[in-house]
């Protein structure tokens, strides 16, 4: 057993995270905190929450301290100012936020614009995909939980990089999300009329996912891969559908090459037809479906966002860190 600290959990990935850490059977949470103004239960602010564990207006650090684990769920920009502090005090520390995914400081700057607070902390980070990184997260103490979109682009598109199968100038992704990818706290685009009923193509060239997508997709081709990346706002709660578009190098057979790639991972699963990313609710499930007619092919990679893209796969960082079976509060 585990004593694990949340920050930030009065958002909706930490709301995720505590419903799954709660459920564990090799974890007490030791400690709750968000800013906020009145010490409650949890369960008073997430009624589908059956806890009475009692949120914390600020980070108690004799509490935060004699946890194995910390995950934050925090804004980026903020995670940074907590990590090296939680690293000193002895803590593994899984970080939602974007603030440790991106390796190379002068990226960060230039897609956060501002410095980072802890660049040192960023060549000893390790990015949290498990399909791709699970021998170094066994080892890390400091996770960067990658990004929903990230997640179901990179899921998509690993066997076929691996394998050194498709055109790398030719990647077109198409992706749509639920409105919650956005957090908890209200905006405009977010509001309830002017979302629903309607989808909306945003941050053309500029969403803070491309720099990260095609770091990952560099290292995997051993060179530069650039994306063109389109994300969609679509009247969803939760939910992440990614299309992408490609052309193979050689005409080949895509399920079984995924079949044979995702062999033996719990959480993708290699679908004969499209998706529906309402399969994927409420679970740690990648299901993809890849497709090709000739050289030309179209990968579809559905997640929910808030699980796979986040809560979820840090459960499972967690799982693989401390040698718990993988599946562990997650089915
Ligand atoms: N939503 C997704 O689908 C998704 C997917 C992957 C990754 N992520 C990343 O995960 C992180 C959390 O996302 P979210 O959707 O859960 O966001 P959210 O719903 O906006 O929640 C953010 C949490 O951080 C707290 N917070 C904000 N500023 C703080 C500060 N200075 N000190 C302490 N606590 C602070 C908030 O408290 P208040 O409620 O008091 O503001 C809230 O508890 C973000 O970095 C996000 O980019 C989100």
């Amino acid at each position: 057993m585990i004593k694990v600290a949340l920050i930030g959990a009065t958002g909706y990935t930490g709301r995720e995270l505590i419903r799954r850490l709660l459920r564990h059977r090799e974890v007490e949470i030791r400690h709750l905190s968000a800013i906020t103004e009145k010490e409650e239960p949890i369960s008073s602010i997430f009624p589908s929450l059956s806890s009475n564990l009692i949120l914390r207006s600020t980070m108690r650090v004799e509490e935060v301290a004699e946890c194995e684990v910390v995950f934050l769920c925090l804004p980026h920009k903020v995670s940074m100012e907590y990590v090296p502090s939680l690293l000193d005090f002895g803590n593994r520390v899984i970080d939602l936020s974007a603030d440790f995914r991106l390796k190379d400081p002068s990226v960060y700057e230039e897609w956060y614009g501002e410095r980072h607070a802890a660049f040192i902390l960023l060549k000893e980070s390790v990015y949290g995909l498990p399909e791709l990184y699970r021998r170094e997260i066994k080892e890390a103490n400091l996770i960067a939980n990658p990004g929903c979109y990230p997640t179901s682009c990179l899921l998509g598109l690993a066997p076929l990089i691996k394998n050194r199968l498709i055109d790398l100038t030719s990647i077109v992704i198409d992706a749509k999300s639920g409105v919650s990818g956005a957090g908890r706290n209200p905006s405009l685009p977010t509001h309830f009329p002017e979302a629903n009923e309607g989808c909306k193509a945003y941050s053309l060239f500029t969403h803070r996912h491309i720099p990260e997508i095609e770091q990952e997709l560099s290292g995997i081709a051993g060179e530069r891969v650039a994306v063109t990346f389109v994300p969609h706002l679509v009247p969803m709660d939760c939910g992440m559908l990614s299309t992408i578009y490609l052309r193979l190098q050689k005409e080949t057979d895509l399920i079984g090459l995924y079949k044979d790639f995702y062999n033996g991972e719990p959480f993708i699963r290699i679908m004969n037809e499209p998706p529906v990313t309402k399969d994927t609710t409420g679970t740690n499930l990648c299901l993809i479906h890849p497709k090709s007619e000739g050289k030309r092919a179209v990968i579809l990679s559905a997640i929910d966002n808030l699980i796979k893209g986040a809560s979820g796969q840090a459960v499972q960082n967690m799982n693989i860190m401390f040698s718990f079976p993988e599946t562990e509060g997650l089915l």
